[in-house]
């Protein structure tokens, strides 16, 4: 018999009934009970996926407001799927976990995986595409980086967790087909391949039932079809029945109100085990799962004492942070090799707009971060340009006073304690504007003393750099947005700005899908950042300034109106009832606007680099099982850089058996980022798994079969952007 188990066999004969309890609830806010007589710790958890979050009072959510708990602040999940990066995304991973274990965690509640499905939801920011291609390629690194560190990841929230209004107890109904193609191959990935400790299921329901509870979602799937052995860890408060979470195998529960001992895995739970109405395998089960999670960690066992320390606020973790920002920025226009801006030619440039100098670390939700230091554009700007360009700022419009950040400013209290009313008014706000159609997303008035300021430093300056966008105010946990309209007139002072200077740059920071004003047309260059970390100032100077050239591509479509979206045209919403239909079904982001033949105003996986890509000799090498596919990369422009090679299938003639069978125009299948010289050119291989690359999942079958027919394989610069193809015949499984 190996020691892990005769360890955990020994410790599960030990304990007793009372002890098992405390091992599956929540004692604190973010901890389980600890058996100190049998040497078992608690399970420490900490939020979340952009760093560790501050620390709490043992059994409050109250800050502890001290001086020790300041933090690396990583870059969002939606900008690390942005750079395309395995390497960049098992290298956040690995700082993340490094600094979860260096602040004396177990358990870190990352990375998000969910599906950013609808463009307004105010969690996209923690998620990382529309693609489950993308996520699943992306997640797995993370997952092993972050476990590299003798810290569990939680992959969350499992599942179909879309939106943020009615969180709580929104059903959410999707077809078994989209659900096994769309929503749930990056949940498999993660724990399959990435072995995730734990996963954390999601505040909605599925179905009718909550997924905390969700038979069908946790026993059926995770259990039984992908024997999932690991540890499933409730959202905080996505309890609501002691038996139901029971039967469907949930192992601990967590939540957010300070009745510990009244958790449904707590007292409820012990009498319903003691008189008999539950039985007591199912605790043996998640204590063992739970055991053993604790020996993979090195918290129990004699292995104990090479528990990895970790570290926190590292030179190494920033360096990562900064790497991985500048992989994230996308550059989306750059008329007339406009960007980047010689540093030498700058003698005046006026920096303009809020985003210049707010930082963003402190909000969000959840996902909230107490940065040690966080670089804001202004200031990144000024540390890489020097003394000797001057730089005029001007903030050009107001902000709102009524927010969640305008109180954080005094760090009086975490996003829970303080949130309820102001979420309380601003989703009153939401179900007005959506019931009367008028929309009020400006929040704020127009301040003419500021856009006057801010117009006359755009006439006096060779250049002009407006940061743009939107904030953790108008994007978090808790609430979606209200449009996709950027906030705070910053459409009308850009429409004024463009008239009285040429040479304009919009840099707009978001999580997610926005829609930009006229002044698009006449601006030279736009970048696109998602939240970039303690170093996103730099990152975002050094591309403007050309010490990195931009390579990040949108791991999501910019519609060019919220009513293109498939979620707001085809979905369907129930304000009553609290019933939301995925209709769109697997046409889930850029397939369903392809499928329409829609134009968007940016394609899934568009970006562009300072310098020029080809691609050519796509060859096919198909090898039974797995499929390799072939081609040249050649870096044909004057500055060196990196390139995502991005394959998408197109099944172009399908066979008879399936010509009833809907199916996406084209996918994403595999994709690569390789760095190379101007001039370079390489030649790469990306290998796919035919039988996971080419299938369709069979409702009444309940199982994935291949897809057959002709397919035609390309690599292109976006999902609209294909420029080298070859065939392939995929035959049936039958
Ligand atoms: C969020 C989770 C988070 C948990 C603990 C919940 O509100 O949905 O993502 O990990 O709180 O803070």
């Amino acid at each position: 018999m190996n020691s892990r188990k005769q360890l955990i066999d020994s410790l599960l004969n030990e304990l007793t009934l009372d002890e098992k309890i405390d091992m599956v609830h929540g004692t604190g806010a973010f901890h389980t009970g600890g058996i100190d007589r049998l040497q078992i710790p608690p399970l420490v958890m900490s939020d979340g996926p952009m760093g560790v979050r501050k620390q709490f009072t043992d059994k409050t959510w109250i800050p502890c407001g001290k001086e020790d708990d300041y933090v690396t602040y990583l870059i969002s999940n939606t900008a690390l799927a942005s750079t395309w990066s395995k390497e960049a995304s098992y290298k956040a991973g690995e700082v993340l976990g490094a600094e979860a274990r260096g602040r004396g965690k177990d358990v870190i509640l990352a990375p998000g995986i969910n599906v950013q499905r609808y463009p307004l939801c105010g969690r996209n920011f923690e998620y990382m595409s529309e693609d489950t291609c993308l996520i699943s390629e992306m997640v797995v690194p993370f997952v092993k980086g972050v476990q590299t560190q003798d810290v569990a990841a939680c992959v969350k929230h499992f599942a179909l967790n879309a939106q943020e209004y009615c969180r709580m107890d929104v059903k959410t109904f999707c077809s078994k087909r989209a659900l096994y193609e769309m929503y749930l191959p990056h949940f498999y990935a993660s724990i399959k391949e990435g072995n995730a400790y734990s996963i954390m299921g999601a505040y909605n329901k599925f179905n009718e039932e909550q997924c905390c509870e969700s038979k069908a979602l946790l026993k059926d799937i995770l259990r039984d079809e992908w024997n999932y052995d690991g540890v499933v860890i409730s959202d905080w408060g996505g309890i609501h029945h002691t038996e139901n979470a029971y039967h469907a195998t949930m192992d601990i529960d967590m939540s957010v109100s300070q009745d510990f001992d009244n958790y449904y895995y707590a007292n409820p739970l012990k009498e319903k085990i003691q008189n008999g109405e539950l039985s007591v395998d199912n605790l043996n089960e998640s204590v063992r799962r739970i055991l053993e999670m604790m020996y993979e960690l090195k918290m129990i066992g004699q292995q104990k004492e090479e528990r990895k320390a970790g570290h926190f606020n590292s030179h190494e973790s920033q360096q990562a942070v900064l790497s991985a920002g500048q992989e994230a920025i996308v550059l989306l226009k750059n008329d007339e090799k406009h960007l980047p801006l010689n540093k030498k030619n700058l003698k005046k440039v006026a920096v303009i707009g809020q985003n210049a100098i707010r930082k963003h670390s402190n909000g969000g939700g959840s996902a909230e971060v107490k940065a040690l230091y966080e670089i804001t554009p202004l200031l990144g700007l000024k540390m890489r340009l020097g003394g000797n360009t001057e730089i005029l700022f001007g903030e050009g419009h107001d902000l709102p006073t009524d927010t969640e950040s305008y109180r954080a400013q005094n760090e009086v209290a975490s996003w829970q304690t303080s949130s309820v009313d102001i979420y309380e008014m601003r989703i009153q706000r939401f179900i007005k504007s959506k019931t009367s159609g008028i929309i009020d997303d400006d929040f704020v008035a127009w301040n003419d003393e500021k856009a006057n300021e801010a117009l006359q430093m755009a006439r006096e300056c060779e250049e002009v750099i407006f940061f743009a966008g939107i904030d953790h105010d108008i994007e978090s946990e808790g609430i979606d947005r209200l449009s996709l309209k950027l906030p705070y007139n910053q459409d009308r002072l850009l429409n004024e700005i463009v008239k009285v200077n040429q040479n304009v740059t919009v840099v707009v920071l978001s999580g997610s899908p926005v829609v930009l004003g006229e002044w698009k047309n006449h601006v030279k260059s736009i970048l696109w950042h998602s939240y970039l970390g303690s170093e996103g100032g730099l990152a975002v100077a050094d591309v403007i300034l050309g010490n990195v050239n931009p390579s990040g591509k949108l791991p999501m479509t910019f519609p060019l109106a919220e009513k293109d979206h498939p979620s707001v045209e085809m979905g369907e919403y129930k304000w009553d009832e609290n019933e939301l239909y995925f209709r769109e079904d697997i046409f889930v982001g850029y397939r369903y606007f392809d499928k329409k033949n829609k134009e968007v105003l940016y394609p899934f996986g568009y970006g562009l680099s300072y310098t020029k890509f080809e691609y050519s000799d796509l060859q096919i090498n198909d090898r039974g099982e797995n499929v390799d596919i072939l081609l040249t990369v050649k870096n044909t422009g004057d500055m060196d850089g990196a390139d995502v090679v991005q394959i998408y299938s197109e099944l172009v003639e399908v066979d008879e058996a399936f010509k009833e069978l809907p199916y996406c125009v084209r996918e994403l299948k595999a994709f690569d980022k390789l760095f190379l010289k101007k001039g370079e050119s390489k030649h790469i291989t990306m290998t796919v798994d035919k039988k996971q690359t080419f299938r369709f999942f069979d409702e009444e079958a309940h199982a994935y079969r291949l897809l057959s027919g002709q397919y035609r394989i390309s690599a292109g610069h976006s999902s609209r952007e294909l420029v080298c193809s070859a065939m392939i015949e995929i035959g049936s499984d039958q």
